[in-house]
């Protein structure tokens, strides 16, 4: 379901990780309904600027920003960035970067706790607050979580989980700490959605598609429409969404 009545319009958001997979899927949606928006990348610049291109095709403003998530004072800058780039506002924060890194837990290093750490966790704490700083009333936070939070179907996803989970507190948290603000804070698990990350064709594929109740992969544009909704969604706040297929059922 695409179609659009620009309940965004005229607001500005930011997608980290927007690049690629479920943060441009993401990007696109919200500006599909209205928004301008900032996108994050660390790496591919020219997908990057696909996104941007393909933001700019349906009349809204883009810009993407490389800023490291695991990086302190990149994380936080972003924010400042876009609302550089848009006239000094930030309507909209979707925290949806993200490494999913798995793996036996005797393997996983210290080098490998800190990296998920920071970006998983630090990294999305330094966005929300910034963001939070430069909102006002209206003002949505939309974290983008894991269904390995609320069902861990095997082993290897000690870190991964754990660090997600953390997202799960801090939403609860900041729904509580700017609802006086009229500011919005809520978190959106997915399922196996089919990215580069976790591709519908890869090796433990088959597994994840037959723990949802349809058999199959998510698309990233179906968690993008829930992301979507909750940017226009103004008596919701501190609240889980599942969009995984049934996976947690
Ligand atoms: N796919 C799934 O099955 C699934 C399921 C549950 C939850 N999730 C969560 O959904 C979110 C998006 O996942 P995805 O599958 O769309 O991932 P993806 O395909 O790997 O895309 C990741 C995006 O994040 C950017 N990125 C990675 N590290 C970054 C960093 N340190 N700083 C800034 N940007 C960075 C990448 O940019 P570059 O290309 O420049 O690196 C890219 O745009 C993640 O939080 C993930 O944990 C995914």
């Amino acid at each position: 379901m695409t179609t659009s009545n620009g309940f965004l319009n005229g607001r500005v958001a930011l997608v980290t990780g927007g690049s690629r997979g479920i943060g441009a899927a993401t990007a696109l949606r919200l500006a599909r309904e209205g928004a301008d928006v900032a996108l994050t990348y660390v790496n591919d610049k020219s997908a990057a600027e696909d996104v941007v291109r393909s933001v700019e095709a349906l009349g809204r403003r883009a810009v993407a920003l490389r800023a490291d998530s695991a990086d302190a004072e990149e994380a936080a800058g972003a924010v400042a960035r876009t609302a550089e780039a848009f006239g000094g506002r930030l309507d909209v924060l979707v925290n949806n970067v993200g490494v999913g890194l798995l793996g036996p837990l005797e393997n996983l290093s210290l080098a490998d706790v800190d990296r998920v750490l920071a970006v998983n966790v630090r990294g999305v704490f330094l966005t929300s607050q910034a963001a939070a700083s430069r909102m006002g009333p209206g003002g949505r936070i939309i974290t983008v979580g894991t269904c390995m939070t609320q069902r861990v179907p095997g082993p290897g996803g000690t870190l991964y989980a754990m660090s997600k989970s953390a997202l799960t507190g801090l939403t609860k948290a900041l729904a509580r700490e700017l609802g006086g603000r009229g500011i919005t804070a809520n978190i959106v698990h997915p399922g196996p959605i089919d990215t580069d990350m976790n591709p519908a064709d890869g090796p433990f594929a088959a597994g994840q598609a037959g723990m949802t109740a349809f058999g199959r992969f998510g698309r990233a544009e179906e968690v993008a429409s829930t992301v979507a909704h909750l940017a226009g969604a103004d008596y919701v706040t501190g609240a889980e969404f599942s969009v995984d297929g049934g996976h947690a059922a």
